[in-house]
């Protein structure tokens, strides 16, 4: 069942194939599953290697494809959305 409504939420969430915008609140959350290996050390500015939106997307999506269970297209955009409000700060 659980499935189901998740499905349902999916369906209210995405207008086609584009997931909604990002939630902050969420992605912080969810990042708890990427600190394994390294903490948000380095996100900053003095350290980061990533200077672009489309990257750090890029970036995100690298590292979910080790992740098991993967995250959804809808919780790679919440993790973009808080790395980016809280540490990139990218224009959009
Ligand atoms: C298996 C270990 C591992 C896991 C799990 C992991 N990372 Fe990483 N991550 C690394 C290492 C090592 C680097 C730095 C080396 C590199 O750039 O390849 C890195 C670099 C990054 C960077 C680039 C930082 C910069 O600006 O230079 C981002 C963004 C990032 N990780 C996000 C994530 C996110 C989001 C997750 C969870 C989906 C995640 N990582 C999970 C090991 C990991």
């Amino acid at each position: 069942m659980k499935r189901a409504w998740a499905g349902c939420l999916a369906l209210m969430l995405y207008a086609g194939d584009v997931p909604a915008a990002g939630d902050a609140a969420r992605g912080v959350k969810l990042h708890d599953d990427c600190l394994g290996c390294h903490g948000t050390e380095l996100y900053v500015p003095e350290k980061a290697k990533i200077k672009t939106l489309a990257a750090l997307k890029k970036e995100i999506d690298r590292w979910n494809d080790r992740m098991n269970p993967k995250f959804t297209k809808q919780e790679v955009e919440d993790l973009l959305e808080y790395l980016n409000r809280d540490f990139y700060k990218f224009p959009k």
